[in-house]
């Protein structure tokens, strides 16, 4: 299977209105590209979402063009292969992440997985992933489900040839007190995650057209 139905026409969106260049080696100009950090917990105390939060600052604090998501201010309903794709808030989640070239999702580990909305989001939004580069910001109770994320990034990846960066944060509850993140080598590999997706958006957006 080629992915799920998009909630709206296979329209690239990809370029801004306020475009920004960069000149590429061949001396050809090059739009700069998007970044978008999704937030995918429910969890009104989520940690994951702090992890995006921290992520989203970093970035800004580089002056990269990156937008922030929040699925769950977007009431968005259960994949249904039907009428979940005229939903508002799927059409704006598609549109997000059609623009972007490089996405971080932040999730929560269920089960040994990442949670159900974080998969529901690509069941809504299916062919918007192709191509894209993607990272993990991933919140767990413990260390035992450290690689949970796995068969989320195989699903994007035959699915969606989406290019998985092979560094992905993982973080339990001791790295946090309240909303804040306490832990600063978590923030220190948050980063390097926040790094190496823009090194991977910027070398290879030339490729990926
Ligand atoms: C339904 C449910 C299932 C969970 N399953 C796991 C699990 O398999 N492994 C784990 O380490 N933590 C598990 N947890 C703990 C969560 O990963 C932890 O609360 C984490 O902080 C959730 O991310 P969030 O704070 O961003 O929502 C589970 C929590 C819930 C509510």
């Amino acid at each position: 299977m080629e992915g799920g139905a998009p909630a709206t026409p296979r329209v690239r969106s990809r370029r801004s209105s306020t475009l920004h260049c960069s000149r590429g080696l061949n001396g050809i100009l090059l739009a700069m590209p998007k970044h978008l950090v999704i937030s995918t917990s429910g969890n009104p105390e989520s940690n994951s979402r702090i992890m995006g939060r921290v992520a989203l600052a970093y970035l800004e604090k580089r002056k990269v063009d990156c937008e922030w998501l929040d699925i769950r201010e977007l009431e968005l309903p259960l994949c249904d292969a039907d009428k979940c794709y005229a939903n508002a808030g799927a059409r704006k989640l598609n549109q997000a992440i059609h623009a972007a070239d490089g996405i971080l999702i932040a999730a929560p580990v269920y089960n040994y997985d990442v949670a159900a909305a974080a998969k529901n989001m690509i069941e809504l939004t299916g062919e918007a992933w192709e191509d894209k580069i993607v990272g993990f910001l991933c919140a767990a109770g413990g260390m035992t489900s450290y690689m949970s994320v796995m068969a989320y990034a195989n699903s994007l990846m035959l699915d969606f040839r989406t290019i998985i960066i092979p560094r992905f944060v993982y973080a339990t509850g001791d790295s946090f007190e309240g909303d804040k993140l306490t832990d600063p080598k978590l923030e220190t590999r948050i980063h390097q995650v926040a790094d190496e997706l823009v090194r991977f958006t910027t070398g290879l957006r030339s490729k990926l057209g």
